[in-house]
């Protein structure tokens, strides 16, 4: 493997290679992989199509590279750790030869099943050993995995089966989750009868469950397996061939299906990896999140594995049976490098120190953050509670749209600073522009954050869907990759993003379509029309405030009841993660004369800030502002 980046110099000497070398950098980094043909050009590129592709004419399979091509020296080496949910019960580790084998022998069964080469195959999996297995098997086979988080409704599964036209299912019984059981098939059940493309359902058994099984269409796991030779010779794939399918919350619509491909994001998602956490072999390694985010993607499977790293996947919450237990995981397995998301950190920071203090964490070297800007307190509470003033914070910003990290500091070498992401990685050419797309040079500049040039790990289409992809990303400013983040460089040039310009907020770390709550909860047969705003909140460091607009309330309905069927349906349509903290029943959104609502009074409004609300000149009528107001303040 090239090099890592060891001190201060050594960085700023790699960023500017990659900058002004930019592809002679990733053929060098692309060296350390095993290509069954070398590519033919290593950068072909615009942003206007846009027309993006990295290595092209190489060929590859990303699992040889995992497997085969470390073989050799990592076989009886952990590749993943497995922790179950309930602490008493045995986890399972497995070795890169074990792991190895069930994946050829579940490509074999994914074949046996009529799956081929570009086909779409969908995961809705809670967190056992057998997503990462289901997973790889598909890039064994170069099928494209869509994972969907286990977490979304039936509803909402249903639609992402849909967009994808995904041939198999692959979930299982129920999952468990701290002291809950979430029924997994039943509601895989409820979405595949509304999703003709489906001809397969394979299911692992996890909680014992009674579940119904579909003769013919419905298949156990382990059964499937048995008797399954485990000779498998990886499907050859183009470098810019697609990988998976990852959905993800814009502004406007329905989720996007953001599409990576094959070379480009295996070089990105390990180079990132080794740099900004500074792995070193023989670690172990352990990222929080859940693999149906991109987080999981890049930084539970594909980064530390084609690392050779040590990957430790959790299956239960941060919460139980206490709020110790991340801790407890860290010192069961000596864990060196830690990766969350700052709603764990604040939500733990809340429970109190004791269930960190007394526990033996001397082997971590690394702390990572991600998904949402860390405020200083969490930070603070992080770097002296769990890292006892010794390790490092690696603040990544990214993006599924990134497919690895893109600003953040290599642990140990640069220099931190509480909030800031500080510095892009090699490769990364951030700018920064105003309104009107006008680049902000030199420090101390604040506006929203562009990308000017091509990384390899960067989303290439949006499946089905190319004009959304351009018109999402590369429209709002000519030549640029639009982040739809704002950012501040201080004067030091260190970046600190800010948080969504757009109507995208983001709630535990989660990436919410405001668009997307407000047309759940107009689907509820009183509400006429609604606005959804983010508001400050002290734990989920953006929690959900709907203004709901409802007709016919009459004395047989309470605002109470309506509130709680808007959260219900809201639950059905898209999952626990997007009910809306608050809803307040008003007669009228606040709207300029053309008719279009000003989030922003709504937004201040939720904030519990009820002046200086700037120019409102274009007011249609200034009533409604003022019963909001007098509403919220007795809510
Ligand atoms: C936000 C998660 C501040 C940002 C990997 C981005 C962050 C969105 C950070 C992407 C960070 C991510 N500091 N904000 N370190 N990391 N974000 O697609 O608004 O789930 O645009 O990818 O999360 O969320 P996504």
């Amino acid at each position: 493997m090239a090099v890592k980046i060891k001190t201060l110099s050594g960085y700023f000497h790699e960023y500017q290679k990659s900058i002004v070398k930019t592809e002679d950098f990733w053929q060098q980094q692309a060296e350390d992989f095993y290509w069954r043909k070398k590519c033919d050009c290593v950068l072909d590129w615009n942003f206007k199509e846009p027309k993006i592709e990295w290595f092209k004419g190489g060929k590859l399979n990303i699992t040889e590279n995992i497997f085969e091509r470390q073989m050799f020296i990592r076989k009886d080496q952990a590749a993943i750790i497995w922790e179950p949910n309930d602490p008493k019960e045995e986890g399972v580790t497995l070795s890169y030869s074990e792991l190895f084998y069930k994946v050829k022998q579940f490509a074999n069964v994914l074949l046996s099943k009529g799956v081929k080469k570009g086909d779409r195959v969908a995961l809705y999996m809670p967190m056992i050993p057998e997503l990462a297995i289901a997973m790889l098997a598909c890039a064994r086979i170069g099928a494209i995995h869509s994972i969907i988080f286990a977490g979304f409704s039936s509803t909402a599964l249903a639609d992402r089966i849909i967009d994808a036209q995904a041939k198999v299912v692959i979930a299982s019984d129920g999952g468990f989750r701290g002291n809950k059981t979430t029924p997994i098939k039943t509601i895989v059940d409820e979405a595949v009868g509304k999703c003709d493309s489906v001809e397969t359902l394979i299911i692992k058994k996890r909680t014992g469950d009674q579940v119904l099984m579909k003769e013919g269409r419905d298949f156990w796991w382990d059964e499937l397996c048995e008797n399954v030779s485990a000779e498998n010779e990886a499907e050859v794939m183009d470098a810019e061939d697609p990988l998976f399918i990852l959905y993800t919350s814009g502004s406007t619509g329905q989720p996007k299906g953001v599409l990576h491909t094959t070379g480009g994001y295996m070089v990105y998602s390990s180079y990132t990896f080794r740099n900004v956490f500074q792995y070193s072999q023989g670690d172990v390694y352990f990222c929080s999140a859940d693999i149906g985010w991109i987080t999981g993607h890049s930084y539970i499977v594909y980064g530390p594995l084609l690392s050779g790293a040590t990957t430790l996947m959790f299956e239960g919450i941060p919460t139980f049976p206490d709020a110790g237990r991340f801790w407890d995981i860290v010192e069961k397995h000596q864990v060196n490098q830690f990766y969350t998301a700052p709603t764990a950190i604040r939500a733990l920071m809340a429970e109190g120190n004791e269930f960190v203090e007394n526990k033996k964490m001397k082997s971590l070297k690394v702390l990572g953050t991600v998904g949402e800007p860390i405020n200083e307190e969490a930070w603070h509470w992080y770097h002296d509670h769990v890292g006892k003033g010794r390790c490092p914070i690696v603040d990544t910003w990214w993006q599924t749209e990134t497919g690895g990290i893109m600003i953040s500091p290599i642990a140990g070498v640069t220099p931190t600073k509480p909030s800031y992401a500080t510095l892009p990685l090699p490769g990364i050419h951030p700018i920064i522009v105003d309104a009107e797309g006008k680049e902000l040079k030199g420090n101390s500049v604040e506006g929203n954050l562009c990308i000017k040039a091509p990384w390899p790990g960067m989303a290439r289409t949006i499946y089905g869907d190319h004009e959304r992809f351009r018109q999402t990303y590369f429209s709002t400013y000519q030549n640029l990759y639009f982040t739809g983040d704002g950012v501040r460089r201080d004067e030091d040039g260190y970046y600190r993003i800010l948080g969504r310009v757009d109507d995208v907020i983001n709630v535990s770390g989660h990436r919410m379509g405001t668009a997307e709550v407000e047309n759940a909860i107009n689907e509820h047969p009183r509400v006429v029309e609604s606005a959804v705003v983010g508001f400050p909140h002290h734990i989920k460091g953006q929690g959900i405030f709907a203004f709901a607009v409802c007709n016919d309330m009459d004395e047989t309905v309470t605002e109470e009841g309506i509130i709680q069927s808007i959260k219900v349906g809201v639950n059905n349509i898209i999952g626990p993660i997007a009910r809306p903290d608050k809803i307040l029943i008003v007669s009228g959104l606040p709207k300029t004369r053309s008719g279009k609502i000003m989030r922003r009074i709504l937004r201040k409004i939720a904030a519990g800030d009820f002046e200086n609300f700037g120019d409102t000149s274009t007011l249609l009528d200034p009533a409604v502002v003022e019963e909001i107001i007098n509403k919220s303040k007795i809510h």
